[in-house]
């Protein structure tokens, strides 16, 4: 089966990291690159992240770090749910590899370039490098095959009741990405809040017992502690879901829609506005994700990790 070839853009954080654990793992995709944005944490700590990340994992391909802002809007992180160094838990490796001394957006450019494939974008944090890539970059829009997000929400937001973090950072990134036609699946938090683990999951996943799998289990738990302070039964994975649109849509029902991104608004800057009932007669320009085999994405998961007690060579 030939390959997917595919880009890794975050800002890791717990959940981006078991994000690219699945990709990895996944047979069907070519992972070209990794960049980095500013969200969770820092760009500087996010790229460290990266970097870490990929050695525990074994994933030895080029990584650069991106811009130092959002577009447009002041930089906003989130130590209240991934600790002060945007990855807080398990100890992991020094990173792999220094990150590149071209920026993402070059990096993405050169290996779009190269390939003779069109290329996937899967980013799970904010969306200012990919935004930067096809404001610089037009001439490689058809290059994309697709953009597999996390963020979002149809229904409600999680860090204002109307905006979800990764848009609310850079709303005008989003707005570009969302307004560029290339084909978009928006894991929001309408299937990412279902999408949780339980700690009767988190300790499947350790009792594989390899590195990655306790590393996992510590990532879970360690995530699970800010969100069972709000009230939630598990752990919501939300950037994993991104990866599973692309290998296993099976897992997921979708609802094709037309969305804008609110970039003004006295309480809804960040928004992603769904057209549910076809009132603007727009075209629907992204594939939500509404619903998830909460099980079968545990399974799957679980799999990915045990991929890890294998020879990565195999
Ligand atoms: C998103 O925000 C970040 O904290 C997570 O990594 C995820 O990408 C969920 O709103
Ligand atoms: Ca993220």
């Amino acid at each position: 089966m030939k390959k997917t070839p595919v880009i890794l853009d975050g800002d890791p954080g717990h959940d981006d990291a078991i994000a690219w654990v699945l990709a990895k793992a996944s047979t069907q995709l070519d992972i070209l690159a990794v960049t980095t944005c500013c969200g969770n944490q820092t760009l500087e700590k996010t790229t460290y992240n990266a970097g870490r990340i990929m050695a525990l994992i074994g994933l030895d391909v080029p990584l650069a770090a991106g811009r130092i802002k959002p577009l447009l809007a002041d930089p906003m992180v989130a130590p209240s749910v991934h600790g002060v160094s945007g990855l807080d838990g398990p100890d992991l490796p020094s990173p792999l590899r220094e990150p590149l001394t071209i920026d993402a957006v070059t990096l993405m450019a050169q290996c779009v370039e190269q390939q003779s494939d069109q290329v996937a974008l899967i980013p799970t944090g904010p969306m200012t490098n990919i935004a930067a890539f096809l404001l610089l970059y037009p001439q490689l829009k058809n290059k994309i095959s697709h953009i597999y997000l996390m963020g979002g929400g149809i229904g409600h937001g999680n860090w204002t009741p109307a905006a979800e973090f990764n848009i609310l950072v850079d709303p005008e990134a989003a707005d570009i990405v969302f307004r560029s036609g290339i084909p978009i699946t928006m894991a929001g938090l309408d299937v990412t809040e279902q999408a949780l683990l339980y700690p009767e999951d988190f300790d499947r996943i350790g009792a594989i017992g390899s590195e990655v799998a306790k590393v996992t289990a510590g990532w879970l738990e360690f995530f699970y502690g800010f969100h069972r302070a709000l009230g939630y039964h598990g752990a919501p994975v939300h950037d994993a879901v991104a990866v599973a649109a692309l290998i296993r849509p099976d897992l997921l029902t979708f609802q094709d829609l037309y969305v804008e991104i609110e970039t003004t608004g006295d309480y809804s800057r960040g928004a992603t506005i769904g057209d549910v009932y076809g009132i603007s007669n727009k075209p629907a320009n992204v594939r939500c994700i509404v619903d998830i085999d909460r099980e079968g994405f545990v399974d799957l998961l679980v799999d990915a990790v045990r991929f890890y007690g294998r020879d990565a060579d195999e």
